[in-house]
């Protein structure tokens, strides 16, 4: 093929990229922004198999069938709820890939007995570190996530000095790949030390930081796509890669805003160590907590003219989305305002109730953002709390010592009345109790999220008969 062709081609497909993920950036558009990424990177692949005589092509259709058919295999039976370590797979086996071709360059090159150029070297030696680090970390949030390996972050003494000292190794190794890329034994190493790294790196930070954990490996993953793309003196990859790379890094810094603390706090700290405080719990809520039943709450939204649902982790668990979808048709239809409040860091992954909510096709203008929702709260008659519980503890903004202090909250304690709808008084993610459950305007509904606005909405329908 024409090179011209082949470079212009390349740049289409980059502009595509760039296209799709400005869309991206906003959910009404986001779905077109998917499919312009997606027909950039068809068009990718589609001109280096022309361009190249890589592997038959027998061979890549096999891959493309393997491939296909364990991806849709995963996709269909993984659980929404499972979604953050599925991710975290693919990142890894993004890495992983990268880090295999950058080798099996290296080892083609060297059998054919051809030159190795410096630009090759570097991105072989950079290619094969990040890519391994990036599965072997990805594996190990990946098996926290799943409950295959203990969740609670694992220290040990002399942990920081030990983890320094494999990163000098694996830059030493790096060192000689490129100085020296005759010794293969460093290549061999080089991998075997990067995932021991990237295990070492991710076993201390506790499962409640995996989400954070898992941007931070998408961020990898691209970074050794880029370094790959150096490798092949692949223009689209290295565009590509360094795209999904910045993206990464810039998606692990919102989510550690959100949570008011910084990426070391969240690599370094430990967070998760934190067991669930009864004591103070005891304190908070003794004699304090007012339940009620569906029928109060049908009671209040007949009433209310203005309601704000604030979801949270435990709408994914009950998968309520579309018992929420139908009270809020219904509460609409009787002409009450009806929003939803929408924290950064509510559920486990980036996105996740904005994700939930689509899916039953609640209007994207009905999803505020906390900036547009908090100053909202004080008029608002009635406030759903469903399945939500860190996103809106007030100890965030009263208690500086709490695990959460500081971070931003949804001020949903300002409504007239809030309704929490959990199934008991325990903790969420951050293991502290949450004094709104106590508050006077709090009306607490136990029991399953789903089962819950079935049995308002129903007792709704029986008022209004
Ligand atoms: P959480 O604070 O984890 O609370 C979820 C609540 O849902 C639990 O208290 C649980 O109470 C309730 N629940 C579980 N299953 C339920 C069901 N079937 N029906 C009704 N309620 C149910 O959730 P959140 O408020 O969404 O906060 C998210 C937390 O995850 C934050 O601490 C955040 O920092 C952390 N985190 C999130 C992310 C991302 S990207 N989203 C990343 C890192 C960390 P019961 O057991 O009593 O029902």
């Amino acid at each position: 093929m024409n090179p011209a062709v082949v470079q212009l081609a390349y740049l289409f497909s980059c502009i595509l990229f760039i296209a799709g993920f400005m869309q991206l950036s906003r959910p009404k558009t986001a779905k077109r922004g998917n499919l312009l990424g997606a027909s950039g990177m068809l068009l990718a692949i589609v001109v280096t198999l022309l361009d190249k005589q890589i592997v038959s092509f027998e061979i890549i259709l096999v891959g493309l069938l393997v491939g296909t058919a364990l991806g849709i295999f995963t996709a269909l039976t993984t659980p929404m709820t499972a979604m953050p370590q599925m991710v975290g797979l693919l990142n890894g086996f993004g890495g992983a890939a990268s880090a295999l071709v950058a080798g099996a360059a290296l080892f083609e090159i060297l059998s054919l007995g051809n030159p190795l150029t410096l630009q090759f070297r570097i991105a072989t030696a950079a290619s094969s570190l990040i890519g391994t680090l990036t599965l072997f970390g990805s594996l190990v949030a990946a098996g926290k996530l799943q409950g295959l390996i203990k969740e609670s972050p694992i220290r040990y003494k002399g942990e920081q000095c030990i983890k320094l000292l494999v990163l000098f190794v694996c830059l030493f190794l790096g060192s000689m790949l490129t100085t020296r890329p005759d010794t293969l034994w460093a290549y061999w190493a080089l991998l075997g030390v990067s995932a021991l790294l990237g295990v070492l790196l991710t076993a201390p930070i506790g499962g409640a930081d995996m989400p954070v954990v898992i941007c931070l490996m998408n961020s990898y993953s691209g970074l050794a796509g880029a370094a790959t793309g150096f490798v092949l003196s692949n223009t689209a990859l290295i565009i590509a890669g360094s795209l999904v790379g910045a993206s990464g890094i810039i998606l692990t810094q919102i989510m550690c805003k959100a949570m008011n603390r910084s990426l070391a706090n969240v690599l370094l700290g430990g967070f998760g160590e934190l067991k669930e405080d009864t004591a103070l719990a005891g304190t908070i809520y003794a004699g304090r907590v007012k339940s009620t039943d569906p029928e109060e709450v049908a009671m209040l939204l007949e009433a209310a003219s203005r309601v704000v649902l604030a979801p949270g982790y435990g709408l994914a668990v009950a998968q309520a989305q579309y018992a929420v979808r139908d009270l809020y048709n219904y509460l609409t239809s009787l002409g009450v305002e009806v929003d939803f409040a929408i924290h950064p860091v509510a559920g486990r992954m980036p996105g996740h109730m904005s994700v939930l909510l689509a899916e039953v096709d609640i209007p994207y203008e009905k999803l505020k953002e906390i900036d547009e929702i908090n100053p909202e709260f004080e008029q608002v008659d009635v406030a759903i709390v469903v399945g939500a519980n860190d996103v809106v503890n007030p100890l965030a903004n009263t208690d500086p010592n709490s695990p959460i202090a500081g971070m931003p909250i949804l001020e949903v304690y300002k409504a007239k009345t809030v309704v929490v709808i959990k199934r008991s008084l325990s903790p969420g993610f951050a293991g502290v109790p949450n004094p709104l459950f106590a508050y006077d305007n709090t009306l607490m509904l136990f029991a399953d999220a789903k089962q819950a606005l079935q049995a308002v909405l129903a007792s709704l329908k029986e008022l209004k008969a």
